[in-house]
């Protein structure tokens, strides 16, 4: 099997879409591999802080990308072998891997990596620019997206869940800030590509997202 014989369903979409549970759940249904690409901006923002490198650092940030030895096992996220998939979910980390995903240098040291999950039987790919930049060969292509309101409201509800408190108007605002830098950046910004399938979740439940990605690709495939 080739790599380019290998099928990769690329899901794209803002902040706080539900893509990344879809994803994963569409992947596991599949028996597919995953892909969270946000999680690799989030680990560039995370170790940064920890080595004291400012995210505007743009130079600096891609030397020390080479530096770390990333995995993911049994959905947690390692970065030296120390467990961060909690660390790395904090609106603080949101917001930093927000600002180093505008780094042409920081993108271009994460591509390798990225294109090293495309492993048989298949990919499910989840971040910004899956269907535009890193797997543009993707077979299925599908923008996940929801309105900043409903999004902040998830959102908020997953914090609350937690125990964690939130304020609704401060995640909306934050979302909407982060929307606009991913939108507006040069490198690589979050758009829809002319080939690929927009979903909108405002009114579907998680199963039904999940359905519709599924009957979309093997609609795709036959
Ligand atoms: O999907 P997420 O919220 O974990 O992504 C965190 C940040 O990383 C997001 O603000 C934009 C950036 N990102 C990106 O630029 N390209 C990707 N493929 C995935 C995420």
């Amino acid at each position: 099997m080739t790599i380019e014989s290998i099928p990769v369903i690329a899901i794209d979409g803002p902040s706080a879409s539900g893509k990344g549970t879809i994803a994963q759940l569409v992947a596991a249904e599949l028996g597919f591999n995953y892909l969270d690409s946000g999680a690799l901006y989030r680990i560039v923002a995370f170790s940064a802080l920890q080595r004291k490198i400012p995210w505007h650092e743009e130079s600096l940030l891609a030397e020390m990308i080479q530096t770390l030895k990333i995995k993911f096992l049994n959905g947690k996220v390692l970065l030296n072998d120390q467990d961060i998939s909690e660390e790395i979910r904090t609106e603080a980390i949101s917001k930093g891997a927000s600002e180093v995903a505008v780094h042409p240098k920081v993108r271009n040291a994460l591509i390798d990596l990225q294109h090293s999950f495309r492993q048989a039987p298949g990919l499910v790919a989840d971040g910004r620019d899956m269907s535009t930049v890193v797997f543009p060969d993707a077979r299925t292509k599908i923008f996940l997206t929801a309105t900043a309101e409903v999004r902040a409201k998830r959102r908020y509800n997953q914090l609350m869940s937690k125990g964690i408190y939130a304020n609704l108007d401060l995640i909306l605002q934050d979302l909407r800030q982060r929307d606009e830098r991913d939108q507006q950046r040069t490198a690589a910004p979050l758009t829809i590509s002319a080939d690929a399938k927009l979903l909108e979740t405002d009114n579907l439940s998680i199963e039904q997202a999940v359905n519709a990605v599924i009957q979309y690709n093997s609609s795709i495939q036959t």
